[in-house]
């Protein structure tokens, strides 16, 4: 890597190596946290414990909603409750990691869950009403992890890439669940 031709006097831009060696081995007990870790831990921390716990209900709503629409034979919209239910599966396991990764403790604990989740879980009793209830937690899913990537800017290019990722598939899932309410509506 070679740091941009600086006017004589100036410090490079990027730390010298010798720099980078010497913060890596201060705190090594902090694991992937460097000081050059410019974030908020403790606000990012829980702000990823209210996405893993939105994460968690969307997973459970998900499973509640492939199975009781199995029930009413609508076996192709109850193959996509599936992949989404393993999609926000994979979501929470992302986030728990990049919790710990932070030097945090992932939130399981189901006491409070649906208070530090910001979708909601609804039952829902028809076809309908579930993939309409799917369709506004997806909503307010990608609201909030895009308030979340602002929030981050620069400071934390890791948490904001795997957020990044995540909100990519929770647009999908809002577009997959909008054709499936047009499919219904013919
Ligand atoms: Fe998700
Ligand atoms: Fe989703």
């Amino acid at each position: 890597m070679s740091s941009v031709p600086q006017p004589s006097g100036r410090k490079p831009f990027l730390s010298d190596i010798q720099t980078l060696r010497r913060r890596a081995r201060e705190h090594i007990a902090q694991g992937a946290v460097t000081p050059g870790y410019l974030a908020d831990r403790d606000t990012v921390v829980k702000l990823l414990n209210e996405a893993l716990a939105t994460e968690i209900i969307c997973t459970l709503r998900y499973k509640r909603h492939y199975f009781m629409a199995k029930g009413i034979h609508a076996e192709g919209v109850a193959a996509e409750f599936l992949e989404h239910a393993q999609e926000e599966q994979q979501h929470a396991d992302q986030i728990a990691e990049r919790i710990t990764q932070l030097g945090g403790e992932p939130d399981f604990s189901p006491d409070g869950l649906a208070t530090r989740s910001h979708a909601e879980y609804v039952a829902g009793d028809s076809l309908r009403s579930m993939i309409e209830e799917d369709l506004v937690a997806e909503r307010i899913a990608i609201d909030s992890y895009r308030e979340m990537i602002n929030y981050l800017g620069t400071e934390d290019s890791t948490t904001r890439r795997m957020l990044e990722e995540i909100l990519a598939k929770e647009e999908e899932h809002a577009d997959d669940l909008a054709s499936l309410l047009e499919d219904l509506a013919r």
